[in-house]
Parts: structure tokens; sequence; C-alpha cells
């Protein structure tokens, strides 16, 4: 099939090289140049596990193109996949300027019966929407088919190659099919739905993900208060199949592109609806104290945080992407800066990104080593594997003070005992102090 996918972000490329890799001409528009200079190049704009070498296989067998024309892309498409983002507006609803905007661009060059797929992440009626918009510009017949993404960052090509559903909705049969046929070499289980539910799937979805993230925060806290441990009760937990171990790892909280404009989107929704969706509305809260748990910690500890050296571990929001959107190190680092710490931070790959998002305000470390150098504290914020394979006794004696709050739980109870000296404060857990006596 010849496809043409707009938008080359995680969804738009993740998607536009997994088709490609199962056979169909893709053609990738961006509006971007920079990024389709060097997708034509063939190098990545994120970093995606896998996906750099699936986009230069697949551009070398004739199957993958870059363009930054829609009409080069559009004018011999049989489906037309939208992947723009729909980031979060100033009230809290989604923001579809570029989806509008996607619309129009497509409008002008489709051929006739072309279908048209929505897999932004959008509210519910927004296909029937665009459906009026592009109708408005051109008296060409299309179809439309909501298909909303469920791809993690970081395992963007595992998730897209080996999905656990795929969601298609249309009140087109005919179109529902070929989008089903689209699929099929992935072997992929195929949910098929009308518009309105496969619009909500999606919102419920990372909503029902999130409250979990925000229930097992609120249950770690408690196992600070009681003297529990949130290892073993999430543990204990998961092992129900009727709750799933996925998502009950407590930590600093969720961030990214994803949940935290979904949840306000689908609270949004609700409002307009009168529905008054208080649990959301405490996931959200939940959510934001548990971003500045470290820091409140780290008061606790030190007292004043005035030109105390601190050593971030992680900038981006989670392991294995260089995505800073709604980062829980933002707020952590603008907290720390307030109280005039002085802030060094590594990542292994967010760096640039992160510099984009504060700037001068912090300084930036080219290895752990130099982060740790002589630190007051560090705080361990992004679970990267790197960080959880650190040499605890040699990172300690690194240290001005061995003072770790683990926002992540990197470390096993024994790896933390065995270092001769140090302060150690993780999620969840009772600390843990060497060389001095220890506490709860
Ligand atoms: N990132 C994720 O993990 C994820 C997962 C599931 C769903 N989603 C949803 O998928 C959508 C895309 O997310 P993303 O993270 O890939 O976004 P992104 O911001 O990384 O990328 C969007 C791309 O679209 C391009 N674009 C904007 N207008 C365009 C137009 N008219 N024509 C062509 N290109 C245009 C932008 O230049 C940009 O490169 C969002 O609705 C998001 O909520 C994202």
């Amino acid at each position: 099939m010849k496809i043409a996918v707009l938008g080359t972000g995680y969804v738009g490329l993740s998607t536009g090289v997994c088709l490609s890799e199962i056979g169909h001409s893709v053609c990738c528009i961006d509006v971007d140049e920079a990024k389709i200079n060097r997708l034509r190049q063939g190098l990545s704009p994120i970093y995606e596990p896998g996906l750099e070498d699936l986009l230069v296989k697949n551009t070398a067998l004739g199957r993958l193109h870059f363009t930054t024309s829609h009409k080069e892309a559009i004018e011999t498409a049989d489906i037309i996949i939208i992947a723009v983002g729909t980031p979060q507006g100033d009230d809290g609803a989604a923001d579809l300027s570029y989806l509008v905007q996607a619309a129009k661009d497509l409008s002008a060059h489709m051929k006739p019966n072309t279908i048209v797929v929505i897999k932004s992440t959008v509210p519910v009626g927004t296909n029937d929407y665009v459906k009026c918009i592009i109708e408005e510009h051109t008296n060409t017949p299309f179809k439309m088919v909501s298909n909303p993404e469920f791809l993690r960052q970081g395992s963007a090509v595992k998730d897209t190659m080996k999905a656990d559903r795929i969601v298609i909705g249309s009140q087109d049969k005919e179109a529902a099919l070929k989008i089903q046929e689209m699929y099929r070499p992935l072997g992929v289980p195929i949910l098929l739905t009308n518009v309105r539910s496969a619009e909500m799937i999606k919102y419920a979805s990372n909503a029902f993900l999130a409250t979990k993230i925000s229930f097992i925060n609120e249950i770690s806290n408690l196992c600070e208060a009681v003297g529990a441990n949130i290892i073993d009760v999430a543990d204990g937990m998961g092992r129900d199949n009727r709750i799933g171990a996925a998502f009950l790892q407590a930590g600093i909280g969720y961030g990214g592109s994803c949940f935290p404009k979904d949840v306000k989107a689908l609270l949004h929704t609700a409002d307009s609806y009168g529905i008054s969706f208080d649990l959301l509305k405490n996931t959200i809260s939940i959510n934001e104290s548990q971003k500045i748990l470290l820091y409140q910690k780290a008061c606790k500890v030190l007292g004043s945080l005035k030109n105390k050296k601190i050593a971030l571990l992680g900038l981006s929001f989670k392991p294995e992407t260089d995505d800073m959107r709604e980062a829980p190190s933002i707020n952590i680092a603008h907290l720390l800066r307030g109280a005039e710490a002085q802030v060094v931070a590594y990542d292994p790959v967010a760096t640039e990104n992160a510099k984009k998002v504060l700037g001068n305000t912090i300084e930036y470390a080219s290895s752990i080593e130099e982060a740790i150098d002589n630190a007051d504290a560090l705080f361990l914020v992004t679970e990267w594997q790197k960080f959880k394979q650190l040499d605890l006794v040699k990172v300690t004696q690194q240290m001005k003070q061995p003072l770790i709050f683990d926002g992540r739980n990197c470390f096993s109870e024994e790896k933390v005992r065995a270092c001769p000296r140090i302060e150690y404060y993780p999620i969840g857990k009772p600390a843990i102090i060497t060389g001095k006596d220890e506490i709860n």
C-alpha cells in the first residue's frame, strides 16, 4: 500500500518506519526542514532504540522516503496517517491547531477515496470535526478512520511491531478493513469499534495508567510513614493477575509528552459534559506533590541548600529517551535553584534537549564522575541502566557527603548496606544510614 505519514515525531516516525519494514511504501512528511534533512541522511532526530537501523535499511530498500512537500507525498497515497502533535492548550484542553492545519494541508492534494487516519491522540468528537474541515476544503470523496497510538517512548519500535492491540474506529466498514489489512503483517490483535469509542479508549488507557502510578505513589508515602517496604508491597500486589505488575513502580511521578496532557484533556472533556472526574483531579495533584518529594527530603536532611552542590543523575522524563517534556527533573532543578543550590546534572542522552528547557540555570556535566565530584548530595532522577549499575562505594567516596536521594529506587538494600559510609533515602522504604546510627 502507498502510505503518507504527516509528522515525523515519536509516533509518526516510528509508524512510518515500521510500516515500511513490513513492506509498505511510505512517505513521511514534516514541516520541519531540519528534521527532514537529517532523516534523508539516515539520521533519526529522536533517540529511540532500534529506530535508526530500520530507517537506514528501509530507505536503502526504496520503501521509505522523506519530504517537506505535502503534495509530493499525498497525491499518490492510498492512506494518509496524521501523527502531528496535540499539545496541551492553555485551558487544559488538547490544542488541535496542528491537526487542523494538517487536515487543510492534505485536503488540497488527496486523490479520491483516500483513507485519512487520525493517529494523534485527540478528544472524543475530533475525528468528526476534522472530517468537516476536510469537507470544507475539498469535494474529493474520502474516508475517515480513528487509529490511536499506544507506543511508549524508549521502546517505540518494539511496541509498534509487537503491540498488545491495535484499535481501529470507523463508521465505514470497508475503510476499517483496509486499515486492518495494512497492519496484518504485524500479527497484532485488532479491535474494531466506532470512532468515538476508539478516541475514548486512548484517553481512558492513559488516564488509568497515570492513576495507577499516582495510586502506588500514595501507597509508597504511606509505606514510609508506617515502616513498610513499597518494593515488597508492589510485588505482592502485582502478582495478583487482576492488578498486574506494570506501572506499580513508586517514584517521583509521571512526566513525558502524553500522561500529563492526556489526563488534563480527559478532565477537560469530562468538565465540558458536566461530569466532575474527581479521581483524575487527585491523580494530577498527587503527581505534582510527588515531583517535589526529593527536594523536600533534601531540605529536611540538609536544612539550607544554599551553595550546596547537588548532583542530578538523569534529566529525561524516563530512561531510553531524550525527551524532556514534563520531566520531573525540570521541577526539581527549578526548586533547587530557587534555594540557591549549585546544580550539576548528567544525562546519557537528554542534555541537549535539557539545555533548551533549563538553559544556563544549571550546569551540565559530561560524565557521572564530573557531576558527583565533591557533591553534597546526589538526586537519582531517571533510572537509566548505567545509574543502576553504579558502584556506590566509589560514588560515595567521591562525594563531599555520602548523601543519596533515590527517586527511582535504583539500588537494592544489600548494595546500599555494603557502603561503609552512606546516608540513603529511597522512595517508600526506610532510609539506610551506615557509618552512623541507622534511622527509620
Ligand atoms: N510520544 C508518544 O509517546 C506518544 C504515544 C502515543 C500517542 N502520542 C500522540 O501522538 C501525537 C504525536 O505525538 P509525538 O510525540 O510524535 O509528537 P511530536 O511533537 O514529537 O511530533 C509531531 C511532528 O509533527 C510535525 N508537524 C506539525 N504540523 C505538521 C503538518 N501540518 N504537516 C506535517 N508535519 C507536521 C512537527 O513538525 C513534528 O515533527 C500526539 O497527539 C501524541 O499525544 C504520542
